[in-house]
């Protein structure tokens, strides 16, 4: 049956647990109708995410993440401490029972644009808002040093000239980059000058200057499958042909892509951690990768997420470390070693192409913050950087330990795991044919987060599965969540 909130503001309004559409995504729809009709007045509060959720019986977290997402697009504003109130700006008609926006039918209606329909079917702003266990490439955000963080933070404020308020160096800061030359050198095996490295505000920003610059219309780029969301939907909207590469046990599989996609002018690949399987590509297949690309000009972008967690035994240097031809663009990120708002990564360029990054860069929204530039350059020249990641590296391992284990204790009748030595996720293939987008949702409902694998793929999928992030859950809130996950997959298996 379906259930209706008592509170009097959403009257009406009942979620359907037997329609194939998530809840989160109902409710989401319900609450914009209401605000486009006038039914939810401009400056209205909006129920708490307690109340609402208790209402309609549905998790706290589904109830804030689409609250978020409202605020977002400008239907509402949050109040600290206050809640969530419909946005002052949305003037409404005042025709009963129909109040358009004003803003909307004073402006002619517009035919989107067909770039403009591929950025809206992307899933671009899925990983924003609350975060809670287990979503895939979060770090242990409770242990991230923040009082040591702002004091390196205060200081970069506080540089006497103010040198660090303006817009920053072209190519991002001198010391910054001399501090990611030398991390690379000693943690990656890498021989890379300073100036060939260009400071961007995290990895994805690295893909789509890399696009920009490089791209012609109708490109081949090969792409790993399933692999990165992000990177991928970007090279398809610059105008890509997108080709998926599948994955065998030693990585991209490249016989395949060359009987298949001849003549790539890019190659985009996560060697040392294949996102989202975890294959590490062998030694053997990066000499063939690198040699392919070039004898036939194609560039690769090497995506080094995560490369800084692996558990047992020594990394394999990076591809650009092998690359004698300068192919390879090196893409690194803070998001998962620091933190993701930090909004800092890097690209290594083969040379002669610094400035032209450069300037893209500017053109594309400027250098980042030039403060965060500074203290994170201090963090590295001081040792903090590599001590942190130390420490991460032993808490990211403990926890994927309790996580395995409750797994293998609680799930093991829904859930086959793939054990990992790297990286802050695991797959876990689910059994009993539950499809991974249903079993997604309905954790999502029960206040779990994870990531289905067919979200990662062009194509169906030979094998369902969970994309599980450990490194950003404590260990004492894995045993809980576990238990909550067996119920809600126990729970889908009587129900298919
Ligand atoms: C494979 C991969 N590459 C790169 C990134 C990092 O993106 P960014 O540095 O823009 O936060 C992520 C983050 O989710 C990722 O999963």
């Amino acid at each position: 049956m379906p259930k209706s909130p008592g509170g009097a503001l959403l009257h009406g309004f009942s979620i359907d647990r037997e329609a194939p559409v998530p809840i989160y995504r109902q409710l989401d729809a319900a609450l914009r109708k209401l605000i486009l009709n006038g039914t939810l007045l401009p400056a209205q509060k909006l129920p708490s995410t307690r109340e609402l959720a208790q209402d309609l019986g549905v998790s706290r977290i589904t109830v804030k993440s689409v609250y978020e997402q409202l605020v977002a697009e400008g239907y509402a504003e949050a109040r600290t401490g206050a809640g969530t109130f419909v946005s002052h700006g949305l003037e409404t008609d005042s025709a009963p029972n129909y109040r358009a926006p004003r803003r909307r039918s004073q402006t002619p209606a517009v035919e989107p644009t067909a770039r403009a329909r591929e950025i809206m079917a992307t899933r671009a702003t899925v990983r924003h808002g609350v975060i809670d266990g287990f979503r895939p490439g979060v770090p242990a955000l409770d242990l991230f040093p923040v009082k040591v963080w702002n004091k390196y933070f205060n200081d970069a404020m506080m540089v006497e000239d103010r040198r660090n308020l303006g817009y920053g160096q072209t190519h991002g800061s001198a010391d910054l980059r001399a501090a990611i030359s030398r991390h690379l050198r000693d943690a990656r095996g890498m021989q890379v000058d300073a100036s060939q490295i260009i400071i961007t505000s995290g990895a994805q920003q690295a893909f789509v200057l890399i696009a920009f610059v490089l791209l012609r219309q109708g490109d081949t780029v090969w792409y790993e499958n399933p692999g990165h969301i992000a990177g991928r939907d970007v090279m398809r909207i610059m105008g890509a042909n997108v080709a998926p590469v599948p994955i065998d046990r030693e990585g991209m599989d490249i016989d395949h892509a060359i009987a298949r996609h001849p003549k790539p002018a890019v190659i985009f690949t996560t060697p040392s951690h294949q996102q989202p399987l975890g294959t590490t590509m062998s030694l053997v297949r990066r000499l063939s990768l690198l040699n392919y690309a070039q004898e036939n000009g194609a560039w690769i972008i090497e995506d080094d997420y995560d490369s800084e967690f692996r558990y047992r035994g020594r990394p394999l240097p990076a591809l650009s470390a092998l690359d004698t031809d300068r192919r390879v663009f090196y893409v690194g990120t803070f998001s998962k070693s620091m933190f993701a708002s930090i909004r800092l990564g890097y690209v290594v360029v083969p040379p002669g192409l610094a400035d032209t990054f450069a300037k893209a860069r500017s053109l594309l929204g400027q250098n980042s913050a030039a403060m965060v530039e500074h203290a994170m350059a201090r963090f590295m020249e001081e040792g903090r950087f590599v001590e942190h990641i130390r420490k991460m590296r032993r808490v990211y391992r403990d926890r994927r330990n309790v996580l395995q284990d409750c797994l293998t204790r609680d799930c093991a009748d829904h859930l086959e795991l793939q054990p990992t030595d790297a990286g802050m996720h695991m797959l876990a293939w689910l059994k009993g044919g539950i499809d991974d987008q249903t079993a997604h949702s309905a954790l999502l409902d029960a206040g779990i987060e994870s990531l289905p694998l067919s979200v990662y793929a062009t194509g169906p999928i030979e094998h369902p599965a969970l994309v599980l992030g450990f490194s950003g859950v404590s260990e004492n809130r894995i045993p809980k969540l576990v238990r909550r996950m067996s119920g809600v997959l126990e729970g889908l298996r009587h129900s298919g």
